[in-house]
């Protein structure tokens, strides 16, 4: 999962006319943190006991890479061992399975995650995945529905539907580790994504219910290992990134208390200095098709197997992430004369709802997805990503510094993001890794 991270540093400060709610604000959130009996300097600190991750098998935050007999799984189960019943609840909860095909089922987990989902840390911007984003999210193939896992409040109204509080879904993917004594390891494992619960049953310990559930429903069906991101530390990250922003509307980014106008530059200065032309550079750049999508797989595959963590694409699964979907995904891909792709890059849809303003109430940001350049240079590529998203009236083009993406940041003119996305595995020890051979990215 993503976290949004809207930097607070020099670059990208919130307005001072707004500063003053936002510190109202943060106090109440403070005052609600330390009823909960963790505050926020607490909460941050990796090293301190963890109540629940310290029952897992996840490395210790302190733990120095494993040792060669240490790598791989740190736990061996067969599925015989699983517990068959779900986790019990308190009385007025119950688990489901959410229906992301029905669509009052994905209306609910769309209205719990528009109003309850990450928010920055001033509370300013909250992730609004979209019901087409969440279906696409969800369902790729071979997914399960029993992975998609909701928690529901008995309605004390006769008659009313009963309220969906909490959410945690798993997707399988194929996934490729390096280890330092045994190569490359790939297997099935499960990609987590979307934990969320009800603001008013924070501080419960509902989260470890959550993830407990969703470790078992998916050690049912044999599978043991889990790939997650978190913008919290936690025992104990594989990888750390970063997020970088690009701005292609400064005038509303600086409006909104996304980013502020730096010293000495005027409101014009600035936007000319994030213009980009209003047509794509490269010569035959255009939208991927589905005649595109075998070589196109092949160059993916053949990119990432550099990396240290990275997903393993079949056809299928290659073509369900990467063909274009309105609103969703935007993939783009030059090919040679013999029609075989050669260059590639594509960025995802999420807007975040801006909190309280009075003017704006979305941010439509891209975020980068997978880029591979072979005949143009990365830093061409994904300029033509960001005149492309300017087309689509994106405000803000967001990139991790993972992959190959740092030599573009830069040049492009990203500014730095004020939070980090941390890399985890469930029941996998393998040693930890830069962002740049971070090969992974997570919706
Ligand atoms: C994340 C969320 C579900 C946690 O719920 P909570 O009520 O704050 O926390 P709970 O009391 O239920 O549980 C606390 C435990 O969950 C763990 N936890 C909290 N957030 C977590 C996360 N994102 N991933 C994994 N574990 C997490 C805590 O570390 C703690 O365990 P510990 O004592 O072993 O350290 C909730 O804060 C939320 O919905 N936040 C908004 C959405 C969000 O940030 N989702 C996570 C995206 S990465």
């Amino acid at each position: 999962m993503p976290f949004l991270t809207i930097s607070t540093g020099s670059q990208w400060k919130q307005t001072d006319a707004k500063k003053k709610a936002r510190e109202d604000k943060q106090a109440e959130a403070d005052k609600i943190r330390k009823l909960h009996g963790y505050d926020r300097k607490e909460k941050s600190d990796p090293n301190r006991p963890h109540d629940f991750w310290d029952t897992q098998p996840v490395p210790k935050f302190d733990a120095a890479d494993p040792t060669s007999s240490e790598e791989g799984p740190m736990e061996e189960k067969h599925v015989d061992e699983v517990q068959k019943e779900p986790y019990a609840l308190p009385n007025d909860f119950y688990w489901v399975s959410m229906e992301v095909t029905d669509e009052e089922e994905l209306k609910e987990i769309y209205t719990l995650l528009y109003e309850n989902y990450v928010e920055d840390d001033d509370n300013m911007f909250r992730f609004d995945y979209s019901r087409e984003f969440l279906q696409w999210a969800l369902m790729p193939p071979g997914y399960h529905k029993d992975w998609h896992v909701g928690v529901r409040m008995k309605s004390k109204k006769p008659g009313k539907k009963d309220k969906l509080v909490a959410f945690i879904t798993g997707i399988p993917a194929d996934v490729a580790v390096q280890t330092a004594s045994r190569g490359k390891h790939q297997q099935i494992m499960c990609e987590v994504n979307f934990l969320c619960c009800w603001k008013k049953l924070r501080g419960k310990r509902l989260a470890p219910m959550l993830i407990k559930e969703v470790t078992r429903r998916v050690n049912v069906l044999d599978v043991w290992q889990a790939v997650y991101t978190a913008g919290i530390e936690l025992p104990k990250p594989i990888s750390t990134c970063r997020y970088y922003h690009r701005s292609l509307n400064p005038k509303k980014l600086i409006s909104v208390g996304f980013s502020r106008l730096a010293p000495r530059m005027t409101m014009k200065m600035t936007q000319k200095l994030y213009a980009v032309p209003k047509e794509p550079q490269l010569k035959g750049i255009r939208t991927m098709e589905m005649k595109d999508t075998e070589s196109a797989c092949d160059l993916l595959n053949d990119y990432l197997s550099k990396f240290s963590l990275h997903p393993v694409f079949s056809l299928a699964e290659f073509q369900y992430w990467m063909m274009p979907r309105e609103g969703v995904i935007n993939t783009y891909v030059i090919t040679d004369e013999s029609g075989k792709v050669t260059d590639l890059c594509g960025f995802y849809t999420l807007p975040s709802t801006i909190i309280g303003n009075p003017e704006y109430n979305t941010l439509k940001a891209a975020y980068s997805y997978y880029n591979v350049a072979s005949t143009v240079s990365l830093d061409d590529l994904m300029y033509d990503a960001l005149i492309l998203a300017k087309q689509l009236d994106f405000d803000v083009f967001n990139a991790l510094d993972l992959m190959d993406n740092a030599s573009f940041i830069e040049k492009l003119k990203f500014g730095i993001g004020d939070g980090n996305l941390q890399y985890y595995l469930y029941n996998f020890r393998a040693p930890s890794f830069n962002p740049n051979q971070t090969g992974l990215v997570l919706l």
